[in-house]
Order: C-alpha cells, then structure tokens, then sequence
C-alpha cells in the first residue's frame, strides 16, 4: 500500500516524503513543478536513502493522473497541490479557483473510482480571516479576506459535504499557522520561484546579499513592539503533524480540522533579533506602512492536534532561524544551485 503526495516536490511537500519515508512509508508524488523542482525528491531520497515514485502530473489533467491509481495500490492521499500566493490570487482570481477547487475536485472524483477515501489535506490559518480572540481555536468562525483564502474554504467545505453524502470518507483538514525553517540537513528548505513576499525567506535573502533590506509591515500594530505578531512553526514539526493526522485518517472515519502552530506568536523584530543573533548576520530593516489584508496578530490554541493526533510542535524560533539559514547560506540560488 502507497501513500500518494499531490504537490509532494514543494516545500512542505517535501520535507514530509522525508518524514513518511523515513517512518517506513512507501510513497508516490505527483507534482507539476510549477512551484518546485523534482531536485527536492532527489535530495529527500538522499537524505533518507530510500526511493520514491514520482509523476510529473497536474492534477487538471485527469487522464495523465489516472495512471498513478492503475500502477500503485494507493490507501490515503495527502493533498498538498495548489497555488499559494495571497497576491497573486487577488490578481488571477480565475486561476486560483480553477487549479485549486478543480484540481481538487477532480483529485477527489479519482479517489472515489478506485475507492480510496482517507485523506490529508493542506489548509491555512489564513481562513480564520480577522480572528476576534487568540489562542485561536478550531471552532472560531471562518472567513477568506482574499481569493487564495477562499479556495481553502471553500474545499474545506466540499470535504464537509463530502463527508456527510459518504461517512466512509475519513479527512483531516490541517490548517497550518507560519511555515518556515528547513531540514536540519541544509539540504531541502523553501525556494519560492518568482518574487518572495514570505518574511523568512525575504529575510534569509538579505542576510545572503541578495536582496538589500527588509521592510517590516507595520509599526503601529497594537502589539508589545507594534509589529505583526505570528505563529511561526518549524516545517519538520509541520511534516510530522502530517504523519500523525495519517495515522489518523487510516484508522477512523470522518471529518476534522486541526491547527498546526506552536501556540506562540513571535514579532517581526523579534523574528530579526533572533535571526541576526542565530545566524552571526545583520539584517538591515526599516519600518513601513502596513502591509493591506495584515492582521495584527495571529497564534494557534495546538490542543486539539495534540489531544486527538499526539503532535505537538517541539522545534523554537531559534531551530527555525538556524535551519532556514543554514539552507539558505549553502543554497543561496535554492535548488538551482
Ligand atoms: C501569509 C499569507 C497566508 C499564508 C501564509 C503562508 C498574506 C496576507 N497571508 O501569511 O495566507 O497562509 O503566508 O506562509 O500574505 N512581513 C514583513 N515584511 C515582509 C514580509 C512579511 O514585515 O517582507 C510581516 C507581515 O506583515 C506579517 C509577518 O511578517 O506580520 C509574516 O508575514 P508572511 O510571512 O507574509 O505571512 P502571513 O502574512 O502571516
């Protein structure tokens, strides 16, 4: 039996075929590298010395997926595949919600053909929208502020109804606070192709010279220090919470969102201070106007993952920085190096 990654190539992607393969996991990827580069499933299968299968498929196109059902016997999918940019979205709004809800809804349609009905699947904290209350739980309202938002919501729901026509469906819907960091190896991290509007990996490219100076969104945001405060999470913690909600979905039958976070939300200078100190570099920074959609502050209440799925995040901010550097400053150019 083989647990099939849609997006499995990209950043959280591929730190978690690391995970999977190196809990003993045989697992096949699909992944139409329009956000990734297939050097990350090489690198996953040197790190771990396993292999995997992979398919350079779109989910858009059904026929060219429906070979990954015939040759392997799949059990459960972890659905990571879809775009990501807030900006982006607000401009191609059509884009988004065609590869998005299409891809997902056609990734679903398949699954149900050939009987596979336990799935994993990537969801934000973005849907919390404006959260009225932190810690932040699962039972909060929901509201997208923007396209990209939507999508998440409104495939969270398709999963809902889903799972009510057909209550042998079991889905975990993870809803990831900040991603950031890198395997502890330096050999896989983020390379977001195109231009970077993520703080960590905008910050790890000032400090790496290629970029001069980060502007920090904000000064006047009712914090401790006026700058956004937000949930950053390690992204090998974020692949093993994956790993446990699949042990999950394969043993029971339903539907259930959880946060993935830390439960402590960190600062934008704070995020500096302790980038600078970690990696020995110094980050200019100037204070600008806030960044439009920006919340003022944004952290998870973790206890339900760790109350249902035993996950809790266990790396800091300084394990975040140290990684995300230690990527960077051996990948300066990421996987193109
Ligand atoms: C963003 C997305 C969110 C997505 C998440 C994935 C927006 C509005 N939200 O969250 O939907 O799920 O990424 O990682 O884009 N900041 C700066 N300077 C920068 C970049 C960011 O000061 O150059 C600040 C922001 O104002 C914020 C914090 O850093 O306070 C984190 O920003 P970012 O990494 O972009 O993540 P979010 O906006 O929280």
């Amino acid at each position: 039996m083989s647990i099939l990654l849609t997006g499995g190539a990209g950043f959280i992607g591929s730190h978690t075929c690391l995970e999977l393969l190196q809990e003993g996991y045989d697992i096949v990827v699909a992944d139409n590298l329009s956000n990734s580069k297939a050097e990350s499933l090489k690198r996953v299968q040197e790190i771990s010395g396993k292999s995997l299968h992979f398919y350079k498929a779109d989910l858009l196109d059904r026929e060219g997926m429906e070979p990954i059902f015939r040759e392997h016997e799949i059990e459960a999918v972890v659905h990571f595949a879809g775009l990501k940019s807030v900006e982006q979205s607000v401009r191609h709004p059509l884009e988004y919600y065609h590869t998005n809800i299409t891809g997902t809804l056609i990734l679903v349609e398949l699954m149900q053909k050939h009987n596979i009905k336990k799935m994993v699947f990537s969801s934000s904290a973005t849907i919390y929208g404006n959260a009225k209350r932190v810690p932040i739980q699962e039972n909060e309202p929901l509201q997208a502020t923007n396209p990209y938002g939507r999508t998440k919501l409104i495939i969270e729901e398709i999963f809902r109804d889903l799972s009510i026509a057909d209550p042998e469906w079991s889905i975990s819907l993870l809803r990831y606070f900040n991603p950031t960091g890198a395997h502890p190896s330096g050999r896989i991290g983020e390379d977001p192709t195109g231009f970077r509007t993520n703080i960590m990996p905008y910050l790890t490219q000032v400090a790496v010279g290629n970029l001069d100076i980060v502007n920090v969104f904000g000064g006047d945001y009712p914090t401790e220090d006026g700058t956004g405060v937000r949930d950053y999470i390690h992204v090998v913690d974020l692949a093993r919470g994956h790993v446990k909600a699949l042990q999950k979905v394969v043993g029971t039958k339903g539907i259930e969102a959880y946060n993935l976070g830390t439960g402590r939300g960190y600062s934008v200078l704070e995020l500096i201070d302790t980038f600078e100190r970690v990696s020995g570099r110094s980050v200019p920074y100037q204070v600008v106007s806030r960044r439009p959609g920006d919340v003022a502050i944004s952290y998870a209440d973790p206890q339900k993952a760790w109350a249902e799925l035993g996950w809790k995040a266990e790396k800091n901010l300084e394990d975040m920085c140290a990684d995300a550097w230690r990527w960077q400053s051996n990948n300066p150019q990421g996987y193109s190096d």
